[in-house]
């Protein structure tokens, strides 16, 4: 594997997941397949959970971790081919890419979307130059449309906690006070299509996703409707994929309440975090035994740790 950008960059995601849960019980018996090897992880963005998780998951294969917020310590990044750089931009991505990439033996990057010209946002403009130019292998800690290692996580979790072969898992949309991107559910929708799970996405007319990743998915716009017999309900926010970037105001409320839980067959709630509580889902339902965030975020760790040993396995 060489890059780890979307489920298609893996032949056997099942596979990967099983790997993800045997690392998770014995963390250090690969500890000295990264040594002499660098990670470096740049960040465009704010990151919690991907940034410490990735760090922990190297240091448990033996790997030194380099770690940079470019957007805020690095020089401004011009990423037109063949700019006049006489502006604000000083130093191309193309320059960048290749100097961190004599640096590094893999190289993780986040590079979130603009959210205001969706055919940049969804031709990664971002990642593929990177990849391009700094010739080692990458890792996306979540770029403009994907978040594989969130949603390599989510089916980690599923699987540990999953009481039937074929568990019913539900995608909901849920409210928010800012235009978030798509990548998440983009993520879970793409590789839950691949999971062998009934696959049931809810969300209120106007937030549709994009059907590249949504083609094997059931969707349903009544939320009550969805969550009848769910095993799973994952909540995240997501703005307009087809008025692109903008927050539409539904006429109900789509937070999800211990009220509405009560149709699902006494559901798991999944969130990737970080969450907006009493707006997105309510206080009691987060910290409620039923509630699988921290285990989803604690599973983070074993998903890149993964990712990254199929990876050194590959280079050493
Ligand atoms: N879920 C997730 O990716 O969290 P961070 O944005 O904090 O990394």
């Amino acid at each position: 594997m060489k890059y780890f950008t979307t489920v298609n960059d893996i032949a056997d995601p099942m596979a990967l997941v099983k790997e993800a849960l045997k690392l998770k019980k014995q963390p250090y018996a690969f500890s000295e397949l990264g040594k002499h090897k660098t990670l470096g992880l740049i960040f465009l963005n704010p990151s919690l959970r991907t940034r410490l998780s990735t760090q922990k998951a190297a240091m448990n294969l033996g790997m030194q971790v380099m770690v940079m917020n470019i957007d805020k310590e690095g020089w401004a990044l011009e990423l037109e081919d063949g700019a006049v750089m006489n502006g604000n931009t000083v130093e191309h991505i193309k320059d960048a890419a290749a100097v961190m990439g004599q640096y590094c033996d893999i190289i993780g990057i986040r590079c979130f979307p603009g959210l205001t010209d969706k055919k940049a946002d969804y031709c990664e403009k971002i990642l593929v130059q990177f990849m391009h130019h700094c010739k080692v292998p990458v890792i996306s800690l979540e770029s403009a449309t994907l978040h594989p290692l969130q949603s390599l996580a989510d089916l980690m979790t599923i699987e540990e906690k999953k009481k039937t072969a074929k568990p019913k898992v539900v995608l909901s949309w849920a409210p928010h006070i800012k235009a978030l991107p798509q990548a998440v559910p983009n993520s879970f929708a793409e590789w839950m299509c691949k999971a062998g799970v009934e696959f049931v996405i809810t969300h209120p007319a106007g937030y549709e996703l994009c059907e590249d990743y949504t083609s094997k998915a059931k969707i349903i716009h009544t939320q009550e409707e969805a969550l009848k017999g769910a095993d799973f309900v994952y909540l995240k926010n997501w703005s307009s994929y087809h008025d692109y970037g903008k927050v539409l105001s539904p006429s109900e409320n789509w937070m999800m309440t211990k009220s509405k839980m009560e149709l699902t067959n006494n559901a798991h709630i999944m969130h990737c975090l970080p969450v907006r509580r009493n707006v997105e889902v309510s206080d009691e339902l987060l910290d409620s035994p039923q509630s699988l965030i921290l285990q989803q975020a604690e599973n983070r760790i074993y998903a890149a740790q993964a990712v990254l040993k199929t990876m050194l396995e590959k280079i050493s």
